[in-house]
């Protein structure tokens, strides 16, 4: 579902994505980790298409990013770091507005931006205006934008970031959701960045860390966790001592 092959970008001198290779199937939930700094929105910009690589391709559900670009990008839902919200519509033209650019046909709008209210908790918000929510109901409209048109593939940078705790539970309940979903509607394939080790935990099967744009480890959780490890001293070990040290020669 998402190939990335040998994904690199430089900026001036720097390589913030080193050859970063990967092959998820169709239903995986992948957590992507790294310290600040390490490539993940680079990464993630790259699959969605939103940012060229300097070299190397990725393709997603079988759609190359660069000969296919079209087709590729709308099989991808996204949630940037921060995404382009338009802080004066209201939520549902919002959604709508979304849809459509996202050639969701008109017959099909309607239900498709009831679907993705409903999904992600926003059916009692849905004629506020944008700008006027809390963060984390903007959050959540940024999440039911990337789902709106029901792309096979969702690429989600740091989707619980500033969140209340509830708040994150329910959103990671819903990425959970979206991934094993109820029978009759079709399993997503999610890579998800995050800082929030429990998080990886709770929702992940996989587990890809990069380190200054390379990556150092990919495998499955259950194998990185099996000796009583955790996450987080796997993270310590594999990145200790050099995270910062990329960004403090920039
Ligand atoms: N537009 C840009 N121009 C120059 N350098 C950039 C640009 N965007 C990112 N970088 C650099 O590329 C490197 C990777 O950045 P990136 O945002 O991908 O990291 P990240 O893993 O998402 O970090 P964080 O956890 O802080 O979100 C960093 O050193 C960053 O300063
Ligand atoms: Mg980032």
């Amino acid at each position: 579902m998402i190939e990335a092959r040998q994904l690199s970008k430089r900026y001036g001198d720097m390589l913030a994505v080193d050859g970063v290779d990967f092959s998820l199937e169709r239903g995986e939930v992948v957590g992507f980790l790294g310290p600040n700094g390490a490539g993940k929105t680079t990464t993630m910009r790259m699959l969605t298409g939103f940012l060229p690589p300097s070299e190397g391709t990725a393709s997603i559900a079988g759609f190359d990013i660069f000969n296919d670009p079209i087709e590729a990008r709308r099989c991808v839902g996204y949630l940037p770091e921060s995404p382009p919200l338009y802080p004066e519509m209201s939520v549902k033209s919002y959604l709508s507005y979304v849809a459509k650019i996202k050639d969701v046909s008109r017959g099909e709008r309607r239900q498709a931006v009831e679907r993705s209210l409903e999904r992600c908790g926003l059916v009692d918000v849905r004629n506020r205006v944008i700008g006027t929510l809390s963060k984390g109901y903007r959050q959540r409209v940024g999440l039911a934008q990337a789902i709106v048109h029901e792309p096979p593939v969702l690429i989600l940078d740091e989707p619980t970031a500033g969140l209340d705790p509830l708040q994150i539970q329910e959103i990671r309940e819903l990425i959970a959701e979206l991934a094993a979903p109820a029978k009759g509607e079709t399993q997503q394939t999610v890579i998800l960045s995050t800082h929030i080790l429990a998080e990886v935990e709770a929702i992940c099967r996989r587990v890809i860390l990069i380190h200054q744009g390379c990556k150092v480890v990919d495998a499955p959780l259950s194998e990185l966790t099996a000796e009583g490890q955790s996450l987080e001293e796997l993270f310590v070990r594999e990145t200790m001592g050099r995270s910062s040290a990329r960004e403090e020669r920039a």
